[in-house]
């Protein structure tokens, strides 16, 4: 990295959060997120071409407040950091396109940004933590271990076959009638209820490495809340507690057992680090920490407003791409799917919220 900070503008549109924000160096000098859960929420899920348009109406306002809350102008940027996936294409392309017209407009270099990348770099301005570190990134379209080496150079460990965590939570509040996002409302529900009432699978355990799945977990809760209706008539609010730690309790497992084998399979790490919504978990991040204690590593788990979608993450992964020489054009595409390692198998499928890599 150069001795001057470089002053950077990130633009985040690859899924349901309009972002922008500007940095210098690892300082935030401002960071805006528009929302659209509201939008969503009928649907119960994220629609891609409401997602898209959203994104259209709000990523000139994200961008004119981020720039105006840091006191800076467009030509004041050393570059223009965009998303240029993976996510849902439609929001991509529109953050792409207006990256691309702004540095047009400025003479601004552009630079694109994995979105993956910007999750995964995150523990790097928040933290100052040195490469390399594993990363667990968990959230509601994304689960995998990463070795952070370089920038530029990610090891993926393993990841889910299936499911996101955060999916997972969202169908439990489905299926127990509590309201999206599911995570913060399941977590609310486990805290008064017990874990050990329903037997919950920890899927894959039996399997060595660090892949994971947590769509059968989905299934064996939709099968013990049909069984707790037959017999009673309906879901009391134990029984939804019940479930929701059971659910909760198993998920914790399955992450940290997993988390255990890819940290043995890595060594010289600096620390172990999260980001992703489920890191909010206060039971995820408990277990997880226990396990780097026990490790004795360093473990970082980034404040919230960057753990989640924004645009101050992309800011950062852009600095560090343009210290590293990346330039991007005219030409620069927006790609629905872009696996930060190309040396592991594509993963199949995609979650609710987009792309999984
Ligand atoms: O990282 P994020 O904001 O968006 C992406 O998926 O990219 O993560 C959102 C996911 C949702 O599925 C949400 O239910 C989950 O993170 N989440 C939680 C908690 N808070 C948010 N899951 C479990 N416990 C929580 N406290
Ligand atoms: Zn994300």
């Amino acid at each position: 990295m150069s001795a001057t900070p470089l002053t950077v503008l990130g633009i985040e549109s690859s899924c349901d959060d309009t972002a922008a924000a500007v940095l210098r160096g690892p300082e935030v000098l401002s960071s805006v997120v528009h929302g659209q859960t509201a939008l969503h929420a009928e649907f119960g899920g994220v629609v891609p071409e409401i997602a898209a348009r959203a994104h259209v109406e709000k990523l000139d306002v994200a961008v004119q407040t981020a720039l105006e809350a840091a006191g800076l102008r467009l030509d004041q940027m050393d570059a223009i950091a965009v998303t240029a996936g993976p996510g849902l294409i439609g929001g991509v392309l529109s953050g792409v396109m207006l990256a691309k017209g702004l540095a047009a407009a400025s003479g601004v270099p552009l630079v694109g940004v994995n979105h993956l990348a910007g999750h995964a770099l995150t523990p790097r301005f928040t933290d100052g933590l040195a490469f390399p570190y594993l990363m667990l990134l968990v959230s509601g379209g994304h689960c995998q271990f990463l070795r952070v080496e370089s920038a530029e150079r990610f090891h993926r460990l393993g990841g889910t076959i299936d499911d996101a965590p955060g999916e997972a939570f969202d169908k439990t509040a489905k299926l127990l009638g509590l309201p999206q996002p599911g995570g913060p409302a399941v977590e609310a529900e486990a805290q008064a209820g017990d874990a050990k009432r329903f037997a919950f699978p920890r899927p894959l355990l039996d399997r060595a490495g660090c892949d994971m799945s947590f769509s059968g977990l989905k299934t064996a809760l939709l099968r013990a809340r049909d069984a707790v209706v037959a017999e009673h008539g309906g879901l009391r609010p134990q029984d939804r507690a019940d479930l929701c730690a059971g659910f909760q309790a198993a998920v914790c497992d399955v992450l940290v057992e997993k988390s255990r084998r890819a940290l043995a399979d890595c060594s010289d790490l600096t620390g172990f680090a999260v980001a992703g919504g489920v890191a909010a978990n206060g039971a995820v991040r408990a277990g997880l920490q226990g396990l780097a204690e026990a490790e004795g590593l360093p473990f970082v788990a980034p404040p919230l407003r960057f753990c989640t979608d924004n645009a101050a993450m992309i800011a950062w992964a852009g600095q560090e791409a343009f210290a590293a020489g990346q330039r991007a054009d005219m030409t620069l595409a927006a790609r629905p799917r872009w696996p930060l390692d190309d040396r592991q198998p594509a993963l199949l499928g995609s979650g609710k919220k987009g792309a999984k890599a």
